[in-house]
């Protein structure tokens, strides 16, 4: 078994380019903050479908992605990419990496933040750099209180179930300085989100986990609860849906 269904996750690259291709596309400040250049060995942290992997690589560093969901390595792994299947909460690398990078990830890594701290600490060599975005304290606060209180009514406790981790910048300060990275920059930033097909879209992507828990003909009316207890917070007059996310992006090193 994977990581990827261990943590009842379950990553589909054909339905994340559908509906999410924006997370990617927003990634262009956290590759600008990591400044890679030709020559530097980095590792892309749960890489995805490779599409800012390839964006490293274009800059002419050596580039490894890893991520835990078979699916979406197989899709780096088509865009020509060294990617490979790992899971981020046991990261196998030893001193081998001038920069560790992540977007939109590693809030997906709950059970012990302070693992993949550590996984990336190893991970790289003296001096090296870690540069993320990920959810921070409050991103999607609105869809999270929506779903907890549709699944209630259906008798399920997703409170429980909730698979994010959205830290403050206090917090994860102290996480990164606990295993010896010096925080360069860390802020957290509102980032109202435009989604590019829907809610539906949305919750199929990144909220499947709570609604696998209902039996199969309960789960496209829990849904639409959902929807339409959302509708006047995050959609238009016009039927546009914009997602309340906030992000925490820092840069840290390690002493050289
Ligand atoms: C929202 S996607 C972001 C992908 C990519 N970084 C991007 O910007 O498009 C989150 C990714 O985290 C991966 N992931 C979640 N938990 C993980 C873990 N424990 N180890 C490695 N990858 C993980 C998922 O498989 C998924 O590909």
């Amino acid at each position: 078994m994977t990581a990827d269904t261990k943590q009842g996750q379950h990553w589909l690259a054909d339905s994340y380019s559908e509906h999410a291709h924006f997370v990617p596309a927003l990634g262009q400040p956290v590759l600008e903050l990591l400044r890679p250049s030709p020559g530097e060995r980095i590792l892309d942290l749960a890489c995805g479908d490779g599409v800012l992997t390839e964006k490293i690589a274009a800059s002419g560093a050596a580039v490894v992605g890893v991520d835990a969901a078979p699916d979406m390595v197989n899709a780096a792994g088509k865009r020509g990419l060294d990617a490979r299947v790992m899971d981020g909460l046991a990261l196998q690398f030893k001193h081998e990496f001038d920069a560790v990078f992540s977007n939109a990830a590693l809030h997906w890594m709950k059970s012990d933040p302070d693992a993949v701290i550590a996984g990336v600490a190893r991970a790289l060599k003296p001096g090296g750099r870690f540069v993320a975005e990920m959810g921070g304290h409050g991103c999607i606060a609105s869809i999270a209180v929506a779903i907890v209180a549709v699944m209630a009514r259906y008798g399920v406790d997703a409170q429980r179930l909730i698979p994010w981790y959205f830290p403050t910048v206090d917090d994860y300060r102290a996480r990164l300085e606990r295993q010896g990275f010096m925080v360069d920059y860390i802020e957290l930033i509102p980032r109202p989100t435009p989604l590019p097909t829907d809610m539906t879209g949305w919750l199929e992507v990144f909220a499947a986990t709570f609604f696998s828990r209902l039996p199969e003909q309960q789960r496209s009316a829990a849904r639409d609860e959902v929807i339409e207890l959302l509708r006047p917070v995050l959609c238009d007059e016009r039927g546009r849906w914009t997602a309340d996310y906030m992000r925490l992006r820092f840069r840290a090193h390690l002493p050289a």
